[in-house]
Order: structure tokens, then sequence, then C-alpha cells
């Protein structure tokens, strides 16, 4: 099928290696004279028909670039059918064959309605919490664990300077990836994920038998909504004989330049989407597994099952806890 006219977004919550898709999308839309649009803002953008054409100069030295040149919005609004119609219709106006969407969950779901109202859709993972179970990582989450891991190895420092204990929180929405793998590298004491919660009187048993066992005050990490991070350093600090600190580690896990692993992930990312885009091949979403890429239909992405790392976690109790 000719392909004449292409258009990209990035949506919901940005990540390292967005600005590395739009890229090589944009690159290679040149070198087979197909035409590229971007989207502002998301789904806002497409809603409200707001777009620019892409060209090289546009995304020349953006590959480094944390963030999304495109910028994204969080659009609730497109949970209603009108508002997907509207902008499906915006698409068709414009003559644009395909729409490639970056994403997480919620924005798959959008792009999986507007395949249902005709448009043709490739969707390419990327939010740092890497909470797409299809796919066994999504752009943006290597750079924010090396990101956390280099704040909390510096937090760590000074905190086992002055004897205390340090609770931090990361991001990952429901998701406790994030957690792990910063547990798991900087050599953390204790974690709070939503694949393995922990009640407050377990929090604090773990606590004693690290002062009894490590001789160490104890370093914690929650994934986000688990607890009140100031209030349970609080409450931990009262409870034991540990002078608990709490940090959160913010934002700084989603900005930033993305990282190696990243950019060639998104490279081939990209890559995939465009083949796609000229084979006529549509409603797919792009995934990697065992360092190999794949696409699968966007329903086959949305339903997949869970696939946490439970190996690594099981690990992590290894290092840190004896067997009873
Ligand atoms: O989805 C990425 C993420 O950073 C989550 O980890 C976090 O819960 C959320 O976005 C924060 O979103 P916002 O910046 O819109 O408050």
């Amino acid at each position: 099928m000719d392909i004449d006219k292409i258009a990209v977004l990035t949506s919901g919550g940005d990540a390292q290696g967005m600005n590395t898709v739009i890229n090589i999308l944009v690159r290679i839309a040149g070198l087979r004279n197909i035409e590229i649009y971007g989207v502002k803002d998301g789904y806002k953008g497409l809603y409200n028909d707001d777009f620019v054409k892409l060209d090289n100069d546009m995304v020349q030295n953006i590959s480094s670039l944390g963030g999304t040149i495109l910028k994204t919005a969080r659009f609730d609004e497109f949970k209603k059918e009108d508002v997907v119609i509207k902008s499906a219709q915006n698409l068709k106006n414009r003559q644009i064959d395909a729409l490639i969407v970056i994403g997480g969950d919620g924005s798959f779901k959008g792009a999986l309605a507007l395949s249902r109202h005709g448009v043709k859709i490739i969707a390419i993972p990327g939010t740092i919490d890497n909470d797409l179970r299809y796919t066994s990582k999504c752009l943006g989450f290597d750079t924010a664990v090396n990101n956390a891991c280099k704040y909390i190895e510096n937090v760590k420092q000074t905190m086992s300077a002055m004897n205390r204990g340090v609770v931090f929180e990361v991001m990952g929405r429901y998701c406790g990836d994030i957690a792990l793998y910063c547990a798991v590298s900087t050599a953390c004491d204790i974690i709070a994920i939503p694949e393995k919660p922990i009640t407050e009187e377990e929090l604090i048993e773990k606590v004693n038998y690290c002062v009894k066992n490590k001789n160490s005050a104890p370093t914690i990490v929650i994934a986000e909504k688990m607890f009140d991070v100031r209030d349970i350093a609080e409450r931990l600090k009262k409870k034991t004989k540990v002078d608990f600190r709490y940090s959160i580690v913010g934002y700084i896990q989603r900005g930033g330049q993305p990282s190696v692993a990243d950019k060639a992930l998104a490279m081939e990312f990209a890559v995939r989407a465009m083949e796609l885009v000229e084979d006529g091949i549509f409603n797919r979403a792009i995934g990697v597994k065992n360092d190999v890429v794949f696409d699968d239909s966007l329903e086959n992405a949305l339903n997949a099952k869970y696939n946490f790392n439970y190996g690594l976690l099981n690990l992590f109790y290894l290092l840190n806890y004896k067997k009873d």
C-alpha cells in the first residue's frame, strides 16, 4: 500500500528515548519520501488539530535530549468516544495514512480506541514505569533507574556518615520495577513494592533485623503509593532506635539524557515502526524480549500477563536476609 503521510505523537509521562525515536522516524521518512507530521501535546493536540511538519533540520541533535520536542500531556478527555472520533477525523482531513504513538499504558488504550475508528496505528512503549507487560523493556526505564541509582548512592553516603536510616521513594505508579532494580543495584536493605506489599509492622521488624544483623542503619526503597514516605520515616524513627530521614527521588528519574541502552532500543523500535508502515501492517505494538525486537497486536499488548521479575526479588532477599 502507498503511504504518503504519517504522524507521530508522544503521550502521557515523557520518557527518555522519545526524542531518539522521533529523530529516527523523521530521517527514515525523509529517505522514503514520506511526509511526517508531529502532533503537539499528545492526544490533546490530536483533538485540537495541532500538527507541525517535521524535517531533518528540526530533529537534528535531539537524540540525546530527555523530555519530548513534541511535548506531551495527560488528557483524560480522550476516554470519551466523541473526542476519539473528532481526533480520528482530524487525521483523515489531513490525509494522514498512519499514526505512530509513543507512550505507556493509557496511551496504548487511546491508540486502540483510535484504531477502532479506522486509524492505522503503530505503538511504541515509552514509560519510565516499565508497566506495559507485553515487553520486557519500555523506553525510559533504564535511564530512570540509572538516574535514581546515582541519586540514591549520593544520599546513602551522607546518611551512612551520620549513622542515619533513610527511606527513598521512587516512581513507578503501580509497578515496582524501578524500586526493585534500584534496591538491588544500590545494595539497599529493605524494599516495599506493590508486587510484594509489606505492612508497617513488617517494616519495623526488618529495620530491627538490619540493626541487629548488619550493624548499620538501614536504607529502604519504597515504590510510590506504598506509604506516605514522610510519615513512615517519622514513625520508624519513633518506633525503632534508628534516626530516620526520607528522600523523594522525584523527577530526576524522568529527565536527562537517555542511556545508551535506551537510545539503542529507541533506534530499533523506530526502525521496526517504519518497516511496518512500509509493509502496510498496522495496529501493532512494538516490544523487545531477550534482546529481540518483535511486534504484536495492540489488543495482545494490552492484555499481556504480568511479567514481574520475581527472580530478581528473590535475589534481593537472598542477599539481605538469613534463611529462617
Ligand atoms: O508515568 C510516569 C510517572 O512518572 C509515574 O511514575 C508517576 O506516578 C507519574 O508519571 C507522575 O505524573 P505527573 O508528572 O503527571 O504528576
